[in-house]
């Protein structure tokens, strides 16, 4: 299959790039950093030139787009002006869509768990409340509602938190917590917020399943199977590298400010298991991604 990977660059494209080049042709697109797309076909584009995505279009032919490319988290978007943070997140992703839809191609657009109200419940299905707090989310959700105005043929992940370690130039939390208690500096971390985290690497193995299967319209939790606050996270990551826990501090969500207080949306993914996808056990992927770097 011809995949076309936007985002080729970021935390997670970096290990699609890795994952889905073993059986199929893609096309890999970054912005600012090359990372990993050096090692496969590659192209740099800013997304903000939508008329740029049309000539790719043309010229790849894909079968699937597989779209990353975002402001990805609340932090970022909240520094950028809004209209940019609105042309990558939403318009970007329309003209996708309808990219896709012209040229016969499928859509997989990697949402977030971020999309529900994280505060009326646990293990939300994906008929729940849905209450973005923040302009990432929001515009994230707009992303999803533009992708169904246009066409049927898309799958939505509402992904949960991503941990692992980046390659190259892409570091989030989990590998700072990692370098920290590594050198045996203590770190802080939520008791009170809970998701369902995803490993970076088994995230790209499951849509390497499931751009295999012959699904369309559907809207999917896609995370981990366990719901863990951080600090239960960095609990397990302790005991797998040898770290002493006492360096884990607890911290609750309403001790910090300027942090959108989700406090729960951990995601039940029972849609996705039904489809034959199913994660494996953080400890597991622990000593994975261990083993991985
Ligand atoms: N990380 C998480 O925990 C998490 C959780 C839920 C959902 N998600 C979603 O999952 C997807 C991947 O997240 P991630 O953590 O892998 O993101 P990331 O590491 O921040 O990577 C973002 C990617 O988007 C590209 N990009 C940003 N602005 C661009 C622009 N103007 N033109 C072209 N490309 C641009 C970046 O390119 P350069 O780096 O080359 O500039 C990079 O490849 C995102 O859609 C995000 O919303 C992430």
């Amino acid at each position: 299959m011809k995949i076309l990977i936007t985002g080729g660059s970021g935390l997670l494209g970096q290990f699609l790039n890795l994952e889905l080049s073993k059986n199929n042709n893609i096309l890999t697109l970054y912005h600012s950093h090359i990372g990993n797309c050096n090692n496969y076909n590659h192209i740099s584009i800013d997304i903000l030139n939508i008329d740029l995505l049309a000539p790719i279009f043309r010229k790849f032919r894909p079968d699937i787009v597989i779209h990353t490319a975002a402001v990805s988290n609340p932090k970022l978007a909240d520094k950028l002006p809004d209209n940019i943070v609105y042309t990558i997140n939403v318009t970007a992703t329309g003209k996708l869509a309808e990219l896709c839809s012209d040229n016969n191609a499928k859509l997989i657009y990697t949402s977030t768990d971020l999309v529900y109200d994280g505060s009326t419940g646990k293990m939300l299905d994906e008929n729940s409340k849905l209450n973005p707090l923040s302009l990432y989310a929001y515009t994230k959700l707009m992303g999803e509602e533009k992708i169904k105005e246009t066409f049927n043929n898309y799958i939505i992940l509402r992904t949960a938190l991503m941990y692992g370690f980046g390659l190259n130039h892409s570091a989030n939390h989990f590998t700072n917590v990692y370098k920290n208690l590594s050198v045996g500096k203590p770190v802080k971390l939520f008791y009170d917020q809970f998701r369902s985290p995803v490993a970076l690497h088994d995230a790209a193995r499951m849509i390497s399943e499931l751009v295999k299967l012959n699904l369309t319209g559907e809207t999917l939790n896609f995370g981990g199977n366990e719901r863990v606050s951080r600090f239960k996270l960095g609990e397990i990551l302790c005991e797998e590298i040898g770290s002493n826990k006492s360096l884990l501090k607890k911290i609750s969500l309403d001790e910090i400010n300027g942090f959108y207080k989700v406090k729960d949306v951990s995601m039940n993914i029972t849609r996705l298991i039904n489809f034959g996808i199913e994660p494996k056990g953080i400890r597991k992927l622990i000593k994975e991604f261990i083993n991985y770097t």
